[in-house]
């Protein structure tokens, strides 16, 4: 359908990998996810999984690779994503292939290629899942990055819409953190034009106080100049044409409409005429997601931690027969650290209950039916089963702040007892092996 054209064979030396730092192996704008950070991560998934089933969307994965023709026809051959930020490269086979900067692009393209329009309409999608941008890293700012992405394929009634944007809102809800969604309408292409020449002829005469990357967008990118972040353009962009005055009459209307449903579910707006995206797909709704903090970081500027919009052309871009769209998407990283700002966290950690402590080597063998007997009742339960000092099992126990640790001597063993050690006191009981469970679970209730 879209075949990438073949690439010359390149004969330059492979330039040398950026790192970190001078002592970091891991490559610039790159990050791990460790096990004790994993909590949010899970918590962000599970809500997720929940919310989109719960209001019939069905999850998609899409390629982490595609051809590149796909990103230009769609983000647009001018964007800063086209034409800086993708990880591109030639295959083995010749073909111009990137990472996927986005998710929506490879959605619609399987739409497509899936025949998904003579599916009941609308097909209502999300995604998650990692993506890649060569931006300049910074706070907030990684060259891997994960999303949540919904889609609404196959509606244009600006309800679409406002379920979109009501969802992003429910979800950072459910999330415990304060937002503010801010939104604008980007018009058709046709009404745009018009705009864009006005706005030329506003920022030709004040080009020498434009930053270098806005000099540049003047003429290919223009739009974008709205929403540059150097203070020297923001200055001169309070005063510049605004989109919203030159909107064509349907779009006004389908704009009028998506704000009235907005009213009726209580999503906190603010019309925000500089709000004008960074992907040329799209037309009429345009918004982003600005958390809101109880102390406002002096002249740091609030990143957004999620957008979107419509976007009517995408389909047919791509080959499809028309279809409209409208979606949106969640950086993670960025969720995930408001999440963690914010005073009411909602990330429950479940703290372990139980530690298994075993001594000799028989004791040693019952350990693992023993483990899974407490696991499967539903006690929180660990163990270092290599250990086999009493002393050093008990410092585990006591660094992971277990209520009791269970201990399985030799002679508990031949006994079939064992020893619950109350770790807050010290204080040790027998008991009968097979009564372990509704033993722990009784002492267990006292510290819920
Ligand atoms: P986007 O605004 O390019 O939209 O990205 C959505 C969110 O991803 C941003 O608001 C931000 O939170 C996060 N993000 C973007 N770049 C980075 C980065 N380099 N590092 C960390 N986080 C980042 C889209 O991608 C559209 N596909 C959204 C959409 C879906 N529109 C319609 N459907």
């Amino acid at each position: 359908m879209f075949k990438a054209k073949k690439v010359k064979d390149s004969k330059q030396e492979p330039k040398k990998i950026k790192r970190a730092s001078k002592h970091s192996a891991i490559l610039r704008g790159f990050k791990d996810i460790l096990p004790e950070h994993m909590c949010y991560w899970q918590h962000v998934y599970n809500l997720a999984h929940k919310l989109f089933f719960d209001y019939g969307y069905g999850q998609i994965e899409v390629p982490l690779l595609e051809q590149t023709s796909l990103y230009k026809r769609t983000i647009g051959e001018h964007t800063d994503i086209v034409t800086k930020e993708m990880f591109t490269f030639e295959d083995k086979g010749g073909d111009s292939v990137s990472l996927r900067p986005e998710l929506t692009p490879g959605i619609a393209r399987a739409y497509v290629e899936h025949g998904m329009l003579n599916r009941p309409q609308p097909v209502k999608m999300y995604s998650i899942g990692p993506l890649f941008r060569y931006d300049r890293p910074q706070a907030g700012r990684f060259r891997q990055f994960h999303q949540l992405d919904m889609e609404i394929i196959g509606d244009e009634n600006p309800i679409a819409d406002a379920e979109i944007i009501f969802l992003s809102y429910l979800f950072c809800k459910k999330l415990g953190i304060d937002v503010v969604m801010h939104i604008n309408s980007l018009g058709m292409p046709e009404s745009r034009e018009e705009y864009i020449k006005l706005l030329k002829e506003y920022y030709k005469p004040k080009r020498r106080l434009l930053c270098e990357d806005c000099k540049k967008r003047l003429t290919k990118n223009t739009l974008r100049l709205l929403d540059c972040k150097e203070p020297s353009c923001r200055d001169l962009t309070q005063e510049a044409p605004q989109l919203i005055d030159y909107l064509d009459d349907e779009s006004k209307q389908h704009f009028v409409r998506v704000l009235e449903y907005l009213d009726e579910s209580e999503v906190p707006y603010e019309l925000n005429p500089f709000i004008v995206r960074g992907l040329d797909y799209y037309n009429r709704t345009a918004f982003e997601i600005m958390p809101v903090f109880e102390k406002a970081e002096e002249d740091k500027i609030p990143q957004a931690i999620g957008g979107g919009g419509r976007y009517d052309q995408l389909i047919e871009l791509i080959g499809g027969r028309p279809a409209h769209g409208v979606g949106m998407a969640f950086g993670l990283e960025r969720l995930i650290d408001v999440v963690h700002k914010s005073k009411k966290d909602s990330v429950k950690r479940k703290r372990p209950q139980v530690f298994l402590a075993q001594l000799g080597e028989e004791a040693a063998k019952r350990a693992f039916p023993l483990f899974e007997r407490l696991r499967e009742s539903g006690i929180c339960v660990r163990a270092n089963f290599s250990k086999s000092g009493l002393k050093q099992q008990l410092e585990i126990a006591d660094k992971l702040g277990v209520v009791y640790s269970v201990i399985l001597g030799q002679k508990e063993f031949l006994d079939e007892t064992i020893i619950i050690r109350d770790m807050e006191n010290g204080i040790q009981e027998v008991v009968d092996l097979e009564k372990i469970v509704d033993e722990l679970k009784k002492r267990l209730k006292n510290h819920e």
